[in-house]
């Protein structure tokens, strides 16, 4: 079981002038997740103030995972991967790297997002584009890895050959092999 806050940056959200259907979707399929989501916001796409709420959450709430949608574009005002590099200690660039490249194979458009991961001290930090399209496409891609992922920030996760072991074997169909 972890913990996941939302974040949704949208000046329009921020103004209830856009019904937040991605910050929606995000907890929908978390829920289908061993995982509880703990924090939700909508903020505008002013960097300070997304800043201000992801260091927060992951300061005082040790919330496991922060998950943002929207302004990783190019637009003038998209500024959700400067405030997030502007909070974490470590990049972790291998989500963004993998939701890029899954989408890709799609559009070239996938080349138009900016997103970033990285790590707060044990919170990770994920950005997804804005629309509820883009938010289950790139869900789908990370998922799998997120259990792992915290296990691996808690610092639980003494053996990963082991775990790994374990995550081949279901994927063989297989209960257990470690
Ligand atoms: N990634 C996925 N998986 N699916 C999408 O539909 N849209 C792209 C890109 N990444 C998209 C995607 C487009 S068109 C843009 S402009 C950028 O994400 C920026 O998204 P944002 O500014 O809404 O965060």
């Amino acid at each position: 079981m972890f913990t996941v806050s939302i974040l949704t940056v949208s000046d329009k959200g921020s103004q209830g002038k856009r019904e937040d259907k991605s910050g929606e979707t995000i907890k929908e399929i978390i829920s289908q997740m061993d995982a509880r989501v703990v924090d939700y916001a909508i903020v505008p796409d002013e960097r300070d103030i997304i800043a201000k709420k992801l260091a927060g959450w992951a300061d005082n709430d040790n919330v496991d995972i922060v998950i943002t949608t929207g302004g990783t574009g190019l637009a003038p005002r998209d500024v959700t991967p400067e405030a997030t590099l502007g909070v974490v200690d470590r990049i972790a660039p291998g989500f963004a790297e993998a939701m890029r490249a899954e989408r890709r194979k799609k559009t070239p458009h996938a080349m138009l997002s900016r997103a970033v991961a990285g790590i707060r001290k044990k919170t990770l930090i994920v950005n997804l584009p804005g629309s509820p399209k883009a938010v289950r496409e790139c869900l789908k891609v990370i998922m799998p890895a997120l259990p792992h992922a915290v296990e691996t920030l808690r610092g639980e996760a003494s053996e990963c050959a082991e775990t790994q072991k374990v995550i081949e074997g279901k994927a063989r169909g297989k209960e257990k092999c470690a």
